[in-house]
């Protein structure tokens, strides 16, 4: 694979050896700290960005290279009136791998065709972010799921290893918030909806639904069980993974729409009472109202464990990208 434009470019057993290697830079980080000297990274972000950003540059620091890159289309020749194309083609003269964001779907796909290292899709307008997914992954396999056997014979009945290793398998997942623009949901369904008894539970207002092509793509053609609801409450006792989302703002048509929405879920601990002992609750961030912050607290919230875990499966990605052992 040269680039990672969505998560389905990835395999299963890819999956599973980037979360490998991922737990073996958590637990043996010197032994990784010199693999990228004399490589670059560029982060070309047009969109606004914290955790993914930096944790890339952060990635690629701790693999021993080095980062150059821009945080906004306006300090780019963008503002210019710059092409994508003509960007990348600039850049990847630069660098040895990218890691790009940007508000218009497709425009990473578009940077593929023009450059000449590998590129990386940090985030493509309400479409998809597989790095967050990867991130989700490494967390819902550590928070539910153990390691023994992830290293060795991956190759042959994969079905029956991946059930071992557990768990990425057997999960009722609680999808919650704006499942419609919320391109880290949709790429959470489409990667998830390759392992075995997963049952989705998507809670969302009306308006906000799951978009069709990611339930007909993904859901449906795979025969997932799945329920949809607008209370949180009511379901919330049947979740072993509870993944919020912000409601996307930026991608709205009208301001009276997100103020009306804005505030559908906001998860406190009362509503957390009838929850699971083992409930694993995730949040790509940021956060504006939707967890509240004294539930961060609570040994189930898993979301900041989540901003670590981005940094590690990021250097495992760079790694694989760039072909480095
Ligand atoms: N999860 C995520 O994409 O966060 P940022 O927008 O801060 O990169």
């Amino acid at each position: 694979m040269e680039h990672l434009i969505d998560i389905m470019q990835l395999s299963t057993q890819e999956i599973d050896e980037l979360v490998s290697t991922a737990t073996d830079i958590i637990e043996n980080p010197a032994k990784y700290a010199h693999k990228c000297d004399g490589r670059i990274l560029a982060t070309l972000f047009f969109e606004p960005s914290t955790r993914t950003r930096l944790s890339f540059e952060s990635a690629m620091l701790s693999l021993g290279g080095k980062v150059l890159g821009f945080s906004s289309a306006n300090s780019s020749s963008a503002a210019k009136g710059e092409s994508v194309s003509d960007t990348i083609r600039t850049v990847s003269c630069y660098s040895d791998i990218i890691a790009m964001r940007h508000p218009k779907e497709g425009a990473p796909l578009v940077a593929t065709k023009r450059s000449m290292v590998p590129i990386i899709n940090a985030g493509d307008g309400g479409h998809n972010h597989p790095t967050q997914t990867l991130t989700d992954l490494l967390t819902i396999h550590k928070e539910k799921g153990r390691f023994d056997g992830l290293t060795i014979g991956l190759c042959g009945d994969l079905k029956t290893i991946r059930r071992r290793m557990g768990k990425l398998d057997d999960l009722t997942i609680g999808l919650c918030g704006d499942l419609k623009f919320g391109r880290t949901v949709h790429s959470l369904v489409a990667a998830m909806s390759r392992y075995e008894n997963v049952r989705f539970v998507l809670i969302s207002p009306e308006e906000l639904k799951l978009p069709r092509y990611v339930k007909e793509q993904y859901i449906k053609k795979n025969n997932i069980p799945y329920t949809q609801s607008t209370s949180l409450e009511a379901v919330m006792p049947e979740l072993d993974i509870l993944y919020m989302t912000r409601v996307q703002r930026e991608r709205f048509f009208n301001e009276e729409d997100y103020l009306r929405l804005k505030d559908s879920y906001i998860l406190t601990p009362e509503k957390l009472h009838n929850a699971k002992e083992d409930l694993c609750i995730l949040h790509p961030l940021p956060r504006v109202n939707e967890i509240s912050v004294a539930v961060d607290d609570d040994p189930r919230a898993c979301y900041f464990k989540q901003v670590q875990n981005g940094k590690y499966i990021r250097m495992a990605l760079i790694l694989k990208l760039l072909h480095i052992n």
